[in-house]
């Protein structure tokens, strides 16, 4: 009797939970006239977004490691909009970011939403530049490309630049030290903490870059989109030291998870809402800033990590955000 209370009370509070984070974007804002760049908008909420958005006119680029020649035609077929272009790059490798900031700027020339969504769930190899894969992919590699296509960014009238980071990003333990592969590392933590390390690099940069853009019309936001049920953990292994917290995270997915849908709300919400550009540099959970994870409040380490960031990325100084801001 006691047991079957215990377990009513707990799907009522799963269902409360549910129905509190589901929060969605009410902005209907046609997007016909911009150009929208989706990074890893071939799979779970990028292309969820991509799908939304189609639907709202524009020019759509997914830029994915992983052939979207056959997405990009169902989409073309669902939504009737033809222009949704599919770019290959490897967040991995500077060399293929480079090749494809290049190439975007070639033949899009003009940017007005730039979505930094493409993330792997793990990865402690090193990549060809010498950084850990987690790392590189979720963060650097966004950094980077992000850099290049500042320009660009600048010159679209009222320009916005999401990055998908995560409830994880407030447990970590990123510091200067860490930030570049393995130096030094405590394995069992750098295990532990190399997504939510990725995670938070990319709240500091979003704040770090609302201000370095004061004056421009270009604005940053980060967000939580919710426990979501994507593929993205599938790769981490489930033994050793990951069984129980991937044991967990399944767990509470399969119990709490939203589907896609509900995961785009907050991005979607970010990219239409009119009113937001006064919130940059916020971060937003279920379309409402909240508390930042607390290193981005460390004025200092933003700083280092940026600094930092420039030299790992291998930034030229043409490239570097006080010169673009000066010559744009
Ligand atoms: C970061 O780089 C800028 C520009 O080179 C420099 O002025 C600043 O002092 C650096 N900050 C830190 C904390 O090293």
């Amino acid at each position: 009797m006691l047991f079957a209370l215990i377990v009513l009370s707990l799907f009522g509070i799963i269902k409360y939970i549910n129905y509190l984070t589901n929060v969605r974007c009410k902005s209907l804002k046609n997007l016909a006239g911009k150009t929208i760049l989706i990074t890893g908008g071939n799979s779970g909420l990028g292309l969820e977004l991509a799908k939304n958005v189609a639907t709202r006119g524009g020019t759509i680029i997914i830029a994915d490691k992983n052939d979207a020649t056959e997405t990009v035609n169902e989409l073309i077929k669902e939504s009737n909009n033809i222009n949704i272009f599919y770019e290959f790059v490897d967040f991995a490798s500077f060399k293929s970011v480079r090749a494809f900031a290049q190439e975007f700027k070639t033949k899009y020339r003009k940017l007005d939403i730039l979505v930094n969504n493409a993330g792997v769930g793990s990865g402690l190899g090193k990549t060809e530049d010498d950084l850990e894969t987690t790392m590189q992919i979720n963060y650097f590699s966004h950094f980077l490309l992000t850099h290049l296509l500042l320009d660009i960014l600048i010159k679209a009238p009222h320009s916005r630049i999401v990055f998908s980071s995560s409830a994880a990003a407030y447990v970590t333990n990123l510091n200067k030290d860490n930030l570049k592969c393995c130096s030094n590392q405590n394995m069992f933590l750098r295990k532990i903490f190399s997504y939510s390390n990725s995670k938070v690099a990319l709240a500091l940069m979003s704040k770090s870059l609302a201000e370095k853009l004061k004056g421009t019309q270009v604005t940053c936001y980060a967000h939580h989109p919710g426990l979501v049920k994507t593929n993205i953990f599938k790769s981490t292994p489930i033994k050793g030291i990951w069984f129980l917290p991937v044991l967990i995270l399944w767990t509470c997915a399969w119990l709490w998870g939203k589907d896609t849908d509900s995961g785009i709300q907050t991005m979607l919400h970010l990219i239409t809402a009119d009113k937001v550009e006064k919130k940059t540099g916020k971060f937003f959970m279920e379309c409402i800033p909240v508390w930042q994870p607390p290193v981005v409040h460390n004025n200092k380490l933003r700083e280092d990590i940026w600094n930092l960031s420039e030299e790992y990325v291998k930034l030229k100084s043409n490239e570097r955000i006080d010169t673009i801001l000066k010559i744009t």
